[in-house]
């Protein structure tokens, strides 16, 4: 029986590990270029902020995560690493508090009162400030051969985001939000994890078997970790899964350099 902690520092661990490589388009624009001060909301064990902040050294990030047990593994971990980790939600932040770029990383359908989230986020932005938002985009969610006792634990655990008040889907919706509050959305990519990507399918697995571990129960129910064990040896198996990144600027008019991608 494994602690709650343990199961969920090593489930984002490994959902960091499978998925960075494919959000990295997101950071290749001027405004996270020329962004120093981060805010991560959310940040859970910080390893997602860590492996951003081994890519860009220049920045500073301020990390908030709400769930204590959380908070202090990352604290613990990355002490003294221009990381700064705190335990509570973003009003735990000083009233002059200010970002240049603001990360929400699979946070964002968890937040039962957005507008007021955003209410915060105009008051305490940079002028010119960035936002991007990684989220779950299940609209292209497949696993082959069907995987009942596993999918029946995913649908509950779906369900629970939007019972607790929050939302799952949150894609099409943050952009009038955000308009708001004076963003302009300036992309959305939609990526596809696949298990025919190199270390996908075993990554992926590993993450199947953490979410169940989480969800369900630890240690697994044998049918289940059977159900899983199976379709991991299976040569033609596969899975599937969406996530969205949007990115956001305010004041985007009055950027001097507006460019994205390098001219050629
Ligand atoms: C799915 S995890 C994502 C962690 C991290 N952003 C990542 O991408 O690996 C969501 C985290 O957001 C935290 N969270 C949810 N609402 C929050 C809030 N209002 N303030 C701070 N943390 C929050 C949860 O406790 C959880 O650790």
């Amino acid at each position: 029986m494994r602690d709650r902690a343990k199961i969920y520092d090593d489930l984002l661990q490994v959902q960091a590990r499978v998925t960075f490589p494919l959000e990295h388009p997101l950071y290749q624009f001027k405004i996270w270029e020329q962004s120093r001060k981060v805010l991560d909301l959310g940040c859970g064990n910080a390893f997602y902020a860590k492996m951003l902040l081994d890519d860009y050294p220049d920045k500073v990030f301020t990390c908030i995560e709400k769930d204590e047990a959380m908070a202090s593994i990352a604290r613990e971990r990355y002490k003294g690493i221009g990381l700064e980790v705190i335990t509570g939600s973003y009003d735990a932040l000083s009233g002059d508090f200010e970002f240049d770029f603001l990360l929400l990383r699979h946070v964002t359908s968890y937040l039962p009162d957005r507008k007021a989230f955003f209410k915060w986020v105009k008051e305490h932005a940079a002028s010119t400030a960035g936002i991007l938002i990684i989220d779950a985009d299940d609209e292209h969610f497949l696993i082959k051969p069907n995987l009942p006792i596993f999918l029946g634990g995913l649908g509950k655990f779906r369900e629970k985001v939007n019972n607790d008040g929050g939302q799952r889907d949150v894609r099409k919706d943050i952009q009038g939000e955000l308009a708001e509050i004076g963003f302009q959305h300036i992309e959305t990519q939609r990526i596809i994890a696949n298990s025919k990507i190199p270390n996908t399918k075993e990554l992926t697995h590993l993450y199947m078997c953490l979410v169940a571990e989480l969800d369900i129960g630890s240690p697994l129910p044998q049918e289940l970790a059977a159900e899983l064990y199976l379709w991991a040896l299976d040569p033609r198996s596969y899975i599937q899964y969406g996530l969205f990144g949007s990115l956001f600027v305010m004041n985007y008019d009055n950027f001097e350099d507006k460019r994205i991608f390098q001219e050629v």
